[in-house]
C-alpha cells in the first residue's frame, strides 16, 4: 500500500524509504503466504478424499487432464466469429468453402459494433497492372474495405507488404470466359468473402476496370442504395431470350430469363443467395452453354427469380459497346485524354433510390495497362484521388 501511494514525481529520496518499508513487511507477507498454502493444502486432501469416496479413484485423473487440455485450446469467445481470418488460404474445397460461407445469423443486429465493409473482389488472369491507381483509390479508407483476387492457379502474385493486395490471393481454379467455370470462380470469391462477418457489399472487378469516384463517394453511394446493382433486363432477340433453353422448365421460364454483364455489386443476402444455390446453378450448368454464355445470363435470371425487389436492374460498371463487335472497347494509353472522362460525368441519367440522379457509374472498363500513366496523371482531377 505504503509503495503505491509514493508518486513518480517524488524521485529517488523516497525510493530508499519505500525499500526499507518493504524490507520490514516480507516477513509478516512471508507468514501469510505459508499459512494460506497450508490451508489450501488441507482443503485439497479434503476434497480428494471426498473424490475417491464417492467417485472411486479413476474419475480424479480425467478430470485434471481436461483442465490442462482447455488451457491450450482457443477460448471460444465471440471474437472468433467477429474477427476476419486471419489468412485467406484455407484446405475448404468448393463444396466445404460454400457451406462454411452459407451460416447466416438468423437474428437482427449484432451483438458487436459491426462497421460494413465493401469487399472488393478481382476475378484476373494474373497480374493487377492498373494496380499503382487502386492503390491510391484505397489509400486512408482501412477498416472500410477487404480484397480479394481470384487468378489463375499458376500465377504467382509477388505484391510487397505495404500494398493493398498483398497476401490477398484466394486458393483458385482455371475459369474461361463465358463457361460455367467463370461462375464457379465468381462463387470462390463470394464464399471467401462472407467468411469475414463485416463484408456487407462485395462488388466484381477485374484487371482492366478502374475506379472513377473517390472511395468516399463510393461508401456512400453504396450504402445508402436500397437496391443491389447488377444488370438484369429481359432482352428480345437472338442474343437475350434467343438463348433460353425451355429444357430449363419449370425452374426457369422464359419471362423470367434476364440478360446482363457479369460486373455487379450485391449485397449479403443476395451473396448468400448465390452461393447457397443449388435449383438453379445444375439447369444452368447443362442448358446454358455456348452461345449461351453463362455469366451474362445465371446470376441476373437467378437473383431476379430469388430476390427481385432487391435489384437495381443496373450495373455500376460502365463500358462500351459502340465499336460493336463480341467485345467492348479497350481504351489504352492515346485514349486518355480530359474530354474522354466527360462521358462518364456529363449528360448521364439513372434511377437512384427511385429518384432520377446524374451519378450512374463508379467503375469503368477495359483498360489496357499503357492508360495506367495518363490515368495516374487525371486521377486527383477528374476522379478526386
Ligand atoms: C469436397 O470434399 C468432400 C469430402 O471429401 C466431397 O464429398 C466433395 O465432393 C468435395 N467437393 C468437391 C467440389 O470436390
Ligand atoms: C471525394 O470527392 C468529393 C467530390 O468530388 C469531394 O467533395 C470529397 O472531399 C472527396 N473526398 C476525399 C476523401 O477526397
Ligand atoms: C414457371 O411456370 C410454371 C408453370 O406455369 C410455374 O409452376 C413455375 O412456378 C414457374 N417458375 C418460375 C421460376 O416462376
Ligand atoms: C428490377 O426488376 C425486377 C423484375 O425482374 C422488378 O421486380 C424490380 O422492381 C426492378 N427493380 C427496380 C429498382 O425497378
Amino acid at each position: 500500500m505504503q509503495s503505491r501511494l509514493v508518486t513518480l514525481e517524488e524521485g529517488k529520496d523516497t525510493a530508499a524509504l519505500v525499500r526499507t518499508n518493504q524490507s520490514r513487511v516480507l516477513p509478516l507477507r512471508l507468514l501469510q503466504f505459508l499459512l494460506m498454502f497450508l490451508g489450501v493444502g488441507i482443503a485439497f486432501s479434503i476434497f480428494s478424499m471426498f473424490i475417491v469416496r464417492y467417485f472411486g479413484v479413476e474419475n480424479v485423473v480425467p478430470l485434471i487432464q481436461s483442465r490442462v487440455q482447455q488451457c491450450f485450446e482457443e477460448p471460444n469467445s465471440l471474437e472468433r466469429w467477429v474477427r476476419p481470418p486471419s489468412s485467406l488460404l484455407h484446405t475448404m474445397n468448393d463444396t466445404e468453402l460454400f457451406w462454411r460461407a452459407s451460416f447466416v445469423p438468423r437474428m437482427k443486429g449484432y451483438p458487436f459494433k459491426r462497421i460494413p465493409k465493401i469487399a472488393f473482389v478481382f476475378l484476373t488472369r494474373g497480374p493487377l497492372p492498373l494496380a499503382p491507381l487502386w492503390e491510391r483509390f484505397f489509400k486512408g479508407h482501412e477498416g472500410l474495405y477487404s480484397i480479394y483476387i481470384h487468378s489463375l492457379p499458376s500465377y504467382d502474385a509477388n505484391f510487397p507488404p505495404s500494398s493493398v493486395f498483398y497476401r490477398r490471393q484466394i486458393p483458385s481454379q482455371v475459369a474461361e470466359w463465358g463457361m460455367m467455370s467463370m461462375c464457379d470462380a465468381e462463387r470462390r470469391l463470394l464464399a471467401n468473402a462472407l467468411l469475414d462477418v463485416s463484408n456487407e457489399w462485395f462488388i466484381l472487378l477485374s484487371e482492366a476496370c478502374i475506379p472513377l469516384q473517390n472511395f468516399s463517394i463510393v461508401y456512400r453511394y453504396i450504402s445508402r442504395s436500397r437496391y443491389s446493382f447488377i444488370g438484369a433486363v429481359d432482352e428480345p432477340g437472338p442474343y437475350g431470350r434467343g438463348r433460353y433453353d425451355s429444357n430449363m422448365e419449370p425452374e426457369v421460364n422464359i419471362s423470367d430469363w434476364r440478360k446482363g454483364s457479369q460486373w455487379f455489386e450485391i449485397n449479403r443476402k443476395l451473396a448468400v443467395d448465390i452461393i447457397e444455390d443449388t435449383i438453379y446453378y445444375p439447369k444452368f450448368a447443362e442448358f446454358c452453354r455456348p452461345a449461351c454464355y453463362v455469366d451474362e445470363h445465371y446470376f441476373p435470371t437467378m437473383l431476379s427469380i430469388r430476390s427481385p425487389h432487391l435489384l437495381a436492374n443496373r450495373t455500376l460498371t460502365w463500358v462500351d459497346w459502340s465499336r460493336g463487335g463480341a467485345h467492348p472497347a479497350t481504351f489504352g494509353k492515346a485514349d486518355i485524354t480530359e474530354k474522354f472522362f466527360k462521358k462518364f460525368f456529363e449528360g448521364q441519367t439513372c434511377i437512384y433510390n427511385n429518384q432520377p440522379s446524374s451519378v450512374c457509374y463508379l467503375f469503368a472498363r477495359k483498360f489496357a495497362p499503357s492508360a495506367l500513366e495518363p490515368l495516374l496523371e487525371f486521377a486527383l482531377k477528374v476522379f478526386g484521388f
